[in-house]
Order: C-alpha cells, then sequence, then structure tokens
C-alpha cells in the first residue's frame, strides 16, 4: 500500500518548528508527529531509571521494554510512559539535555526511527525533527528546513520555558541551546543539517502566521503537481466554461482533505455535477458512474483514464463497492452522490444506505457538499445565482461494529451525511439573511 504522505519540517530548536508544525497539521487535517518528544521520553525515563551510563545493560533492557505510547491525532501529539502522560514533563530542560545525549547514539535512534515510521502509516503526517527529511522520511514529498539567528531563538524558548513555570536567564538559554546546536550537527548518526530539496525558512523576523502559511502553501503547490497534466487542464478548462456560461463559484474547497482517503458527499441534480465538482479540487479524484455510460468505446477510455468507475444501478454491485472501498484504503478521494440519482425537483431526495456503507467500513472523512444551479445549466439556463458549489466541515460519522449489528446504523448514517448537506443550504441562507 501506498504510504500516506509525510511533511518534514526540521531545525535546531527555537526557529517555531513546533508551533507551525502543529498548526500546519491542524490546517491540512494531518497528525502531528513530534520526534523530539520520543527523544525527550527515553531521557526523562532514563532520568526516572536513575541510570547514570547509557553504555550498561540496564540502559539496553529499559530501551528494549520501554513502555512508551504515542498518542497521535490532528495537530496532537501526547507522550505516555506506562500510564502516565508524560506530555508536560518532556519540556523540563534536564531532560532535553539527557534526550539531546541520547541522541547521538544509534540504537536510540534507530528505535525512534521506527515508531516514526510505524506512527505513519496511520495517515498523513507532519513530523517535526532535526533528520526528517534527510534520515528518516528521505523521501517525504515536502521538507522544510528552518532556522532564526541563536539571540532570537533563545528569546523565544525563553519565554516558552516562563509561560510552563522554569524560570531561567537568556544568557543560560543561548548557552543551552548552542551547546545543544553543537552536539546535534556534529554527530556521526544522522546530524542536524538541510536536505538539498528542502525549502529553507529563516524565522528570525518572521511572524507566526507567514511561517505557517508559506508550509501551507508550499503543500498546496506539491498537491497541484501530482494530478496529470491532462487532468489539470481539463478541470481548467470546465472551471473556465462553467464560470462564463453558468457564472460558476465555489465556497469552502479548505475543507476538502488534499491527502489521504475521503469521501465527498454532493447531492445530485445534474450531469454537470461531477465535472464541477471534480474541477475545483487540488487533486484528483475518482468517481462512480453508470455503467450504461461506457458502452461507446471512446468515451469509455477517455473516462476510465478520469478516475471514472463503471457501477451497475438497480441492485448492490458488490465489485463496485469493493473497488470503491480499495480506492478510498489507497488514500483516493472518492465522489458520491447520496441520492443514487439526479433529482428532477427542487430540494434534496431520500439517500441510499450504500454511502453509509462506505463510510462506515472504510473509516475515511466524509465532506459533505451541495450544488445548486446546475439542473438549470444542464438545459443551456442560467438562473439570477449561477451555479453554487459548496463544501462544508467533515460529517462526525459514528463508529459502528462489524457485521448486522453495525448495519443497523447505516440509514442513520446516511440520515446524517444528507442532513450535513442540506445544513450547507440552510448556511447560505442565513448568511444571505444577515447581509
Ligand atoms: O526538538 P526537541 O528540542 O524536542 O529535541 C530534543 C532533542 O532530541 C534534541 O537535542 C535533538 C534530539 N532530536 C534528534 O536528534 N533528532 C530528531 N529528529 C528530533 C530530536
Amino acid at each position: 500500500m501506498r504510504r500516506p504522505p509525510v511533511i518534514a519540517i526540521d531545525g535546531p530548536a527555537g526557529t517555531g518548528k513546533t508551533t507551525s508544525a502543529r498548526e500546519v497539521a491542524r490546517r491540512l487535517g494531518f497528525a502531528y508527529l513530534d520526534s523530539g518528544a520520543l527523544y525527550r521520553a527515553i531521557g526523562l525515563s532514563v532520568l526516572r531509571a536513575g541510570i547514570g551510563d547509557p553504555d550498561t545493560l540496564a540502559f539496553a533492557k529499559l530501551l528494549n521494554e520501554l513502555p512508551i505510547r504515542a498518542e497521535t491525532g490532528i495537530g496532537v501529539f501526547r507522550v505516555w510512559v506506562g500510564e502516565t502522560d508524560v506530555t508536560e514533563d518532556l519540556r523540563d530542560p534536564q531532560v532535553a539535555a539527557i534526550a539531546s545525549k541520547l541522541a547521538v547514539r544509534s540504537d536510540v535512534r534507530r528505535r525512534i526511527d521506527a515508531w516514526l515510521r510505524e506512527l505513519s502509516r496511520l495517515g498523513p503526517s507532519v513530523v517535526e525533527g532535526r533528520d526528517i527529511g534527510t534520515t528518516v522520511f528521505p523521501d517525504a514529498p515536502l521538507k522544510i528546513f528552518m532556522t532564526a539567528d541563536i539571540e532570537e531563538r533563545a528569546r523565544r524558548r525563553l519565554l516558552d520555558l516562563r509561560r510552563h513555570g522554569i524560570e531561567t536567564s537568556l544568557p543560560e538559554v543561548v548557552r543551552q541551546i548552542g551547546e545543544r546546536d553543537t552536539r546535534d550537527e556534529e554527530r556521526k548518526e544522522a546530524p542536524l543539517r538541510r536536505a538539498s530539496d528542502a525549502i529553507l525558512i529563516d524565522t528570525t523576523r518572521l511572524e507566526f502566521e507567514a511561517q505557517v502559511r508559506l508550509i501551507v502553501a508550499a503543500w498546496y503547490r506539491h498537491v497541484r503537481k501530482t494530478r496529470r497534466w491532462c487532468y489539470a487542464a481539463e478541470q481548467w478548462s470546465i472551471r473556465s466554461v462553467a464560470r462564463v456560461l453558468w457564472g460558476f463559484h465555489v465556497e469552502g474547497v479548505e475543507n476538502v482533505p488534499t491527502a489521504g482517503g475521503v469521501i465527498l458527499a454532493c447531492n445530485h441534480k445534474s450531469y454537470l455535477d461531477p465535472p464541477l465538482v471534480g474541477s475545483v479540487l487540488p487533486r484528483e479524484i475518482y468517481f462512480l458512474a453508470k455503467r450504461e455510460l461506457f458502452r461507446i468505446p471512446v468515451i469509455s477510455g477517455w473516462m476510465r483514464s478520469r478516475n471514472v468507475v463503471p457501477i451497475d444501478r438497480g441492485g448492490v454491485d458488490r465489485t463496485a463497492l469493493a473497488k470503491a472501498m480499495g480506492l478510498l484504503a489507497q488514500g483516493n478521494a472518492l465522489l458520491l452522490f447520496p441520492e443514487g440519482t439526479r433529482i428532477r425537483r427542487p430540494g434534496l431526495g431520500a439517500p441510499r444506505e450504500g454511502i453509509a456503507m462506505l463510510a462506515a467500513r472504510a473509516r475515511v472523512p466524509v465532506i459533505p457538499a451541495l450544488i445548486q444551479g446546475s439542473w438549470h445549466g444542464e438545459r443551456g439556463r442560467r438562473l439570477g445565482g449561477g451555479i453554487h458549489l459548496r463544501f462544508g466541515p467533515r460529517v462526525a460519522i459514528p463508529e459502528v461494529a462489524e457485521g448486522r449489528q453495525g448495519r443497523i446504523l447505516f440509514p442513520e448514517i446516511a440520515r446524517l451525511i444528507m442532513e450535513a448537506i442540506g445544513d450547507l443550504a440552510n448556511a447560505e441562507e442565513s448568511a444571505r439573511i444577515s447581509v
């Protein structure tokens, strides 16, 4: 299986790496992995176990049996040692000093690298550290290297320590950071250095918001480049024509995850809906379409090359469902119409259960989308408002059990999804009213 993408953010202490990495992860809906916290967790365990010399059996045993557990979430990284959440204890400068000394050891580094690679399999992530772009994920699609003057870094670190009730002085922090820089840069194992393909960001005089925007923009640039040129060219043509003919406009594209499996659940009014939805996203997406449309060979070939998967209408098409599951599991975006067919009257139709089954089993985000006006567009007419497409925030789908027990919830899940789509219309109305 394809590994979910990683954004690698490296650099010395105090460059704003942690806060930026966390915020970038939050904005992109990625998990956040703090590799430094893992080094610190081992440091803390050594400190607590009272091991003075790591070249002992006691240390080897500790490293082998470490009860360290990392909990990752969107923009969140917490570390547990046994039953205790030690995330806050890891900030202690004493712990940082030991972590930096242990980080020169290859046994420690191998252990943490393996951990990070394992955690990164769970989904797209932003991974922060010193050697992420050079050693841990040398094939990361986006690498950032952050730097800043040492004085500025020390000032930031001092503020951070004070916020956490740790008192120290600026010269002392400059000395500590300088010492750590030297150790991190001069060690033999995976020294701190910029990967040749990493984007350099000097944060000495850069505001936080600007740092985050630079990284997010670089990521979107990367995502756009993953589309085939013919796909991207067609997207542009469709958007341009739709804008001129039907005043096509879009909102909320930022709600659509840029990586990983995702279901886009849209209401269905017209044949124009799939190309219109597909035309506005920075990544390629997959579509399902009734098999009859695949009868004409040339068109069939073109549709397949544009990620359209044939589906039998009427009964349950198990092959198509399995194919859809596979696409989502491989980290693709799939556009589905919960109503199953075009609804040729105002308002929304009732949802079918297929989408609920996919959402519950694939466990990927479901993003609602509402398209309005495309029905008239299909007939060559244009209503006052034109064609309007809006994406909303992720629908909260309850976890369901496997088998029959879980199936009972499918109608409810389908209803939740349809309701989220309907809410997008209300959001628009309330916005209009408030104007
Ligand atoms: O980023 P931090 O201050 O939490 O890192 C703690 C120590 O761990 C730091 O001295 C360097 C080391 N480290 C490392 O060697 N490689 C990493 N990928 C992350 C941290």
